[in-house]
């Protein structure tokens, strides 16, 4: 079998302290998706998920749980002693297991999320060119506090001393700018050679990986290092404050790309948009609005502040009024919604239809310019074409124990404040009257009402009043 070049091993052990959260740290999400999972992301683009080795530790089932679908390999940290320690582990795995090492290993942290296949790449051929036994990607941000110092042999020079932690930088050492951003490129024999090497005397009591830098330095090898340009691309998520700094640098990145490609976004800084996303050009988006998950929506839209759409497909020229919300649904062109109208899953909106106000669809197709404007409720239903349904209708579509379907056809007219009780069939060019309640089926053309009919009493109130007033 050959030996592939490169594998990555990815950081996610730790528990986060810092965020004092139940949750492990890896699994808080930025731009919509765990930060492990932006992590994975970049690293599928250089490797494929059969060379990408997670470490994993703190909760580790619910880690592997949120991550077990992109395919990439598991390393148990079961006690999490340091960077150095996870590193450890992944040596060890390789030899349990009888996995030739690859000649180079990236170590990612499962905590920077904004890192760039590019800037991997980029670290990856600077690793190659400059036969370096590791190679530290770094950066130069306006306050260094906190991360790990790294100290250039000589000013300019590309190769590293020594990686020293923030709490062992001597006074002298805490100006120094450059900062550590926890990934790095090894060539593995240099890196496996040093680990045991490793010692836990320092101001946490653990394996820290950055003193492999000057473990290889007293080795006699190459030790460099590559800033980066952007330095929020290897901002590292330690404290929920940072990670919604990040969140914003991602979404800020995802509404410069869609306005970037033709989608006029008002204010975006208001507004929530996944990295999943993608919008067609001379939509307008406006406000307040948020776009989550899958969602896809086409071109010449516009979605009015206050709209939330998650996991949705949305088609041309779709108008959607303020205040919406729409999960898992559908929606083809011309069609317009709202305001407040709300799509639960598996709502299929026909071309040209209209979905008003307070109307709550589930589970409903609604077809080709049909309407339903006002207070609705649509569950389990398949409407045709041309068919209105008035204000107030609701389908029936539960008896307590099972759904049913209601069926309607095309130019179907359903007057207000009608039940439909499901299982139930309106074919088409049936009439309902307003205030019906409908438990039979309703044949092709025909009218149903169940209404009592009026009564009318002639001067009945002016008597009533008649005989309030002569009371004492
Ligand atoms: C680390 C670096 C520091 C660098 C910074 C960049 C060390 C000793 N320090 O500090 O120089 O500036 O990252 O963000 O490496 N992890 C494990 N197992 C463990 C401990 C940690 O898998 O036993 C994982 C964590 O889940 C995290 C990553 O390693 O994803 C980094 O650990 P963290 O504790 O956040 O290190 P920093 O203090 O940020
Ligand atoms: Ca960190």
């Amino acid at each position: 079998m050959n030996t592939p070049d490169f594998a990555i091993a990815i950081m996610a052990a730790g528990k986060g302290t810092r965020l004092k959260s139940r949750r492990p740290k890896v699994l808080h999400e930025i731009g919509g998706k765990p930060l492990l999972m932006h992590v994975i992301a970049a690293a599928s683009q250089i490797v494929p998920a059969s060379s990408i080795y997670v470490i994993v530790g703190h909760q580790a089932d619910a880690v592997r749980a949120a991550i077990a679908s992109t395919g990439v390999h598991f390393v148990d940290q079961p006690e999490q002693r340091g960077t150095g320690h996870a590193i450890q582990q992944v040596k060890a795995h390789f030899a349990a297991n009888g996995i030739t090492p690859p000649r180079h290993l990236i170590v990612l942290s499962g905590d920077a999320p904004l890192i760039r296949p590019e800037t991997i790449a980029a670290m990856r051929d600077f690793h190659l060119s400059q036969h370096a036994a590791m190679t530290i990607l770094t950066a130069l941000p306006p306050d260094p506090t906190g991360y790990g110092r790294v100290l250039r042999k000589s000013p300019g020079s590309p190769q590293v001393s020594a990686i020293v932690e923030q709490k062992s930088l001597t006074p002298a050492q805490l100006a120094t700018p450059e900062i550590n951003s926890g990934i790095y490129a090894f060539t593995t024999a240099s890196l496996f050679a040093q680990l045991d090497h490793l010692r836990t005397e320092n101001a946490h009591g653990e394996y820290y990986l950055t003193d492999v830098a000057a473990l290889l330095v007293a080795a006699g090898e190459k030790v460099v290092a590559l800033p980066v340009d952007n330095v929020d691309e290897v901002l590292g998520a330690n404290t929920i404050a940072e990670m919604m700094y990040l969140d914003a640098a991602m979404r800020t990145a995802t509404a410069n790309r869609l306005m970037a490609a033709g989608v006029t976004i008002f204010r975006p800084d208001t507004c929530v948009i996944d990295a999943s996303v993608t919008v067609g050009p001379d939509t307008i988006i406006e406000p307040y609005v948020q776009l989550l998950g899958d969602t896809v929506i086409g071109s010449d839209c516009r979605i009015r502040s206050y709209t939330v759409i998650q996991n949705s497909t949305i088609a041309d020229n779709v108008l959607i009024r303020n205040g919406c919300i729409l999960d898992s649904s559908t929606v083809a062109s011309g069609a317009m919604l709202g305001p407040y109208s709300h799509l639960r899953p598996l709502s299929d909106i026909g071309e040209n239809a209209h979905v008003g106000n307070f109307v709550e669809t589930k589970k409903v197709k609604l077809g080709k310019g049909s309407k339903a404007n006002h207070l609705t409720y649509l569950g389990d239903a398949v409407i045709g074409s041309g068919t209105n349904i008035g204000a107030g209708v609701i389908t029936c579509n539960y008896d307590g124990v099972h759904k049913h379907t209601t069926t309607i056809g095309d130019r179907v007219f359903v007057g207000s404040d009608s039940t439909l009780v499901a299982p139930l069939t309106l074919a088409d060019g049936a009439y309902v009257a307003a205030g019906s309640c409908i438990t039979q089926n309703v044949p092709e053309d025909a009218l149903a009402l169940t209404r009592v009919p009026q009564v009318t009493k002639e001067g009945w109130a002016t008597k009533r009043r008649n005989k309030q007033a002569a009371k004492p």
